[in-house]
């Protein structure tokens, strides 16, 4: 089959020219004709020619006049263009090239070099347009790729974290809870205008993805402590402890490598520090108030709320929902951040909205 043939829009206000410019091209192209600028500019309104050839010398509006208006249209601006002049001064060249024409071809025409331009043109903006697309849809799969690595990252985090989560024998849900409490605080919070300059999209997105990591560390911690049903030894609860310092080890072993260093480094954050207290009277640092990574501040109330909230080994679910807030409330500046705690009190209806309760 063969192919469509390119357009070329051929602009002379010099009658002779137009026609000498057809012969020449149209049994190789399809022609559309324009006697002065204006005219080329209205059939440019409608249409997409491949190439213009635009005579420089026209009355009312010259080659340069139309040019600049062809290049700041957005429909036309990378069409190429080469212009035609009568004369061959260094100057016009120039300007040709500085208007941004791709070739510029000297009047009366030698057939033989109009139509070799005219087809170099051509297949250079085939070519470049060829270029584009390969980079744009190379864009594009890089852009797919990284999203469908960083889903699979996603994944494995929390398949792994939900993994590490059973053997402790709570509900099995703690990991998405607690990911979906943290991202529901972080939204409160900067809504209400706190933490501004910190809680910004990317720290809440990374917040989100970190959190999961948070108890990592209770791989290293014996089955006999974890799923114990009644209280702990001293030395028991000394071990348990222990799961803090373990998670930031073991997110530093297998993260360590990656590339995007604020996302782990926020999630050693969590890990180690989410069982700190605003008092300093926490584990493992002992670290107080505004020492305590807000991360972690953030983590620490969502996990004892989904701690409360949801049935364990060693006890059942705390209720009603109005209980549990009564409890963190106590904790307010002792164990949590005031600011945070507040704000968390105040969005009960909103966790209950979350949790489906009535
Ligand atoms: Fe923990």
């Amino acid at each position: 089959m063969e192919t469509e043939k390119n357009i070329i829009l051929v602009v002379d206000d010099d009658k002779t020219n137009l026609t000498l410019a057809q012969n020449i091209l149209l049994p190789h192209y399809r022609i559309a004709a324009s006697n002065s600028g204006r005219a080329a500019l209205k059939y440019l309104e409608n249409h997409r020619p491949d190439l213009i050839l635009l005579d420089i010398n026209m009355p009312e509006m010259d080659g340069f006049e139309v040019m600049g208006q062809i290049r700041q249209r957005e429909e036309t601006k990378t069409i190429p263009v080469i212009f035609l002049t009568a004369d061959n001064l260094a100057e016009t060249e120039i300007k040709c090239f500085q208007m941004g024409a791709m070739d510029y071809v000297t009047k009366p025409f030698v057939p033989d070099i109009l139509l070799s331009r005219v087809d170099k043109t051509i297949e250079l903006d085939q070519y470049r347009h060829n270029l584009e697309k390969m980079v744009r849809q190379q864009a594009e799969k890089i852009t797919e790729d990284a999203r469908r690595i960083s889903a699979i990252q996603d994944s494995v985090i929390i398949g792994m974290a939900n993994l590490i989560e059973s053997r402790d024998g709570s509900t099995g849900r703690h990991v998405k809870n607690t990911q979906n409490y943290v991202q529901l605080i972080a939204d409160e919070l900067r809504a209400r205008g706190l933490f501004a300059g910190v809680l910004t999209d990317d720290y809440i997105e990374n917040l989100c993805k970190a959190a999961p990591l948070h108890d990592v560390g209770k791989i290293k911690v014996p089955d006999a402590i974890l799923q114990k049903p009644g209280r702990l030894t001293p030395e028991e609860y000394d071990t348990m402890k222990l799961h803090t310092t373990y998670s930031g080890r073991i997110i530093q072993m297998i993260l360590g490598d990656l590339e995007d260093k604020t996302y782990v480094k926020m999630a050693e954050d969590i890990a180690m520090y989410h069982h700190e207290r605003w008092d300093g009277s926490g584990y493992p640092t002992g670290l107080a108030g505004e020492d305590i990574p807000l991360s972690a501040r953030i983590m620490a109330v969502a996990d004892v709320f989904d701690a409360l909230y949801e049935e364990r080994v060693y006890k059942p679910p705390v209720r009603p929902i109005e209980r549990i807030m009564q409890i963190m409330s106590e904790g307010r500046g002792s164990q949590f951040d005031p600011t945070i705690i507040d704000v968390f009190m105040e969005m009960l209806p909103k966790l209950k909205e979350h949790l489906g309760i009535a």
